[in-house]
């Protein structure tokens, strides 16, 4: 039986304050339900929220992390400097990233190794455009995605990986994927490492995100193939968080 994760993903929200609030409020409610909980801060809050979440189950993580270990990268951040805050899990390859930022399939790829070189657990994001959608191409973009990180660091890698199906058109939009679409493409991303790897298939969790909330996570996490939440916005405030945590 796989283990369920609800993860949060504060993305450029917050003060230094506010974020030790949250992160407080978090840790307040937290009970020990049977699944696993896990913030992913902006860099700069990083010292200050480890510090918080020391001792607790709640665990921290990074929203990106450099795709080369050391050197002259002006503004980048490596998996070592992630390792000393005690980051658990890396995103890698947020749409956002992917759309604003130029990250490529490749370097997503390349920042997937550098975060498990550190044991640092990758979450890796992936989903289609409203276009691509349209276009029937949903099931070759992730298919595209997934196979980048495949080709450079070999299935294996995925014994301690997380998968996030984030639909772009889906991701802040309030337009949550019904049950039954993300279901099928978690389904869908499922069978496809199954192909490779029935055991990792089996083990590997896979988190739905975008427009996630209270009132929509029940029925999404008791969908078979979904193991959990990638969460933004309902993750700013502890008790909607929470909420969702607590519909696993
Ligand atoms: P929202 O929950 O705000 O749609 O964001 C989802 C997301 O991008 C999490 O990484």
């Amino acid at each position: 039986m796989r283990r369920s994760l609800v993860v949060g993903n504060w993305k450029m929200n917050g003060t230094l304050a506010s974020s030790e609030l949250l992160a407080k409020g978090i840790i307040a409610g937290l009970d020990s339900n049977n699944a696993d909980i896990a913030i992913c801060v902006p860099y700069v809050y990083l010292p200050c929220v480890s510090e918080l979440v020391k001792g607790t189950a709640l665990a921290l993580g990074s929203q990106n992390i450099a795709d080369k270990s050391t050197g002259a990268f002006t503004g980048e951040i490596s998996a070592t400097m992630l390792r000393e805050f005690n980051c658990k899990y890396a995103l890698v390859g947020h749409s956002e990233r992917r759309t604003f930022y130029g990250d490529t399939n490749e370097s997503v790829a390349a920042r997937f190794s550098q975060a498990q070189q550190q044991n640092i657990i990758p979450i890796l994001c992936v989903g289609e455009t409203l276009e691509q959608r349209e276009q029937n191409q949903t099931f070759e973009v992730i298919n595209d995605q997934l196979d980048a990180v495949i080709n450079l660091v070999g299935v294996a890698a995925f014994n301690s990986a997380v998968i996030a199906y984030e639909p772009v058109w889906a991701i802040g939009t309030g337009k949550t994927a019904s049950d039954e679409q993300a279901q099928e493409v978690h389904y869908y991303i499922r069978q496809y490492m199954a192909a490779k790897d029935q055991v990792i298939a089996d083990k590997i969790q896979i988190l739905y995100g975008g427009s996630a909330k209270p009132d929509n996570a029940k029925g999404l996490f008791a969908m078979p193939d979904i193991d959990g939440g990638l969460i933004g916005g309902a993750s700013l405030d502890a008790e909607s968080f929470l909420k969702i945590f607590h519909s696993i």
